[in-house]
């Protein structure tokens, strides 16, 4: 196994003395981003339950993938706060939060091309054995053996998403259905138990939306959670335990699937009145 990575600290998560047990799992609280006049999420708060698929929707930017960003660490809100399992995450970065146990995906998917399928799970790991070159030097057969256990991770991951056959192939080669699977095998590497999925199902077809929907509802019975933000209304009301609204920033309704998308005023929103 990988020794520890330094600039992963593991343990630095404070914790929340006073906090009661049933914490909730998530939680974003009176969250703030201003970039510069323009003030992409507005005391955005709401929770997430552990063991659920949660749905973040709204429209064309209503801060869904700015909201990603404060949770994962790869933006500082100007206030607020988000916790996990009771725990502050405020000020930790990426790789901490990995460490933490949330991984997130990217809307444009953010894969190396000219790299295989396997490399791309591999440079998603959070430690790699072998990055110190005296360290390598000196316990060759160690990181020889690290090496080993990192690919075998990255292919049990390539498996579970139905790529096992495909973690020779160049990234480029691969169809634009596979690539997302891709980008959920490299969330599943890295051991998160909290998955937030940007737009995994956008411009798949009918087939691979399928297929993408199965395995979300996979991940969600080996015990993942997910908030995955999506666009499509049949996909919400197949795979959604609960739907966060977002709206300019702001959460304007939580609900069911079907409360969510039988409300008038949120479909006058989102679909401008064609609904
Ligand atoms: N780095 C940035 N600099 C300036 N403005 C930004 C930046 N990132 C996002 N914004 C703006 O913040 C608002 C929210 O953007 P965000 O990407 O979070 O929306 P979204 O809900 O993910 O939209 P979409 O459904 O189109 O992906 C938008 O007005 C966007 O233009
Ligand atoms: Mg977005």
């Amino acid at each position: 196994m990988a020794g520890p990575d330094p600039a992963i600290p593991s343990r630095t998560l404070p914790r929340d003395e006073g906090s009661p047990v049933t914490a909730p799992y998530l939680q974003a609280q009176g969250v703030e981003v201003a970039f510069g006049g323009l003030r992409a999420l507005r005391d955005c708060s709401f929770t997430v339950d552990k063991g659920k698929i949660t749905c973040l929707v709204g429209p064309n930017g209503a801060g869904k993938t700015t909201i990603f960003n404060v949770i994962t660490g790869f933006l500082r809100p100007n206030d607020g706060h988000v916790s996990f399992q009771g725990r502050s995450l405020d000020g930790l970065r990426p790789q901490a939060i990995v460490a933490a146990g949330i991984a997130r995906s990217f809307q444009n998917l953010r894969l190396f091309v000219d790299l295989s399928a396997l490399d791309n799970v591999m440079v998603a790991l959070p430690s790699q054995a072998g990055e110190e070159p005296v360290g390598a030097l000196f316990r060759p057969l160690h990181v020889a053996r690290a090496q080993r256990a990192q690919r075998e991770r990255a292919r049990e991951a390539l498996a579970h998403v139905g790529l096992a056959d495909k973690a020779g192939e160049y990234v480029r080669n691969l169809s634009y259905g596979e690539q997302k699977l891709l980008t959920i095998a490299r969330l599943l590497a890295t051991g998160a138990e909290l998955l937030l999925l940007d737009e995994p199902a956008s411009g798949l077809s009918a087939g691979a939306l399928d297929g993408i929907m199965a395995l979300l509802r996979r991940l969600q019975q080996e015990g993942k959670t997910l908030l995955v933000v999506e666009h499509n209304t049949r996909v919400v009301q197949q795979i959604a335990d609960d739907v966060l609204f977002l709206h300019q920033g702001h959460l304007m309704a939580q609900g069911t699937p079907e409360t969510i998308i039988a409300d008038p005023a949120l479909a006058e929103i989102y679909f401008g009145g064609a609904l």
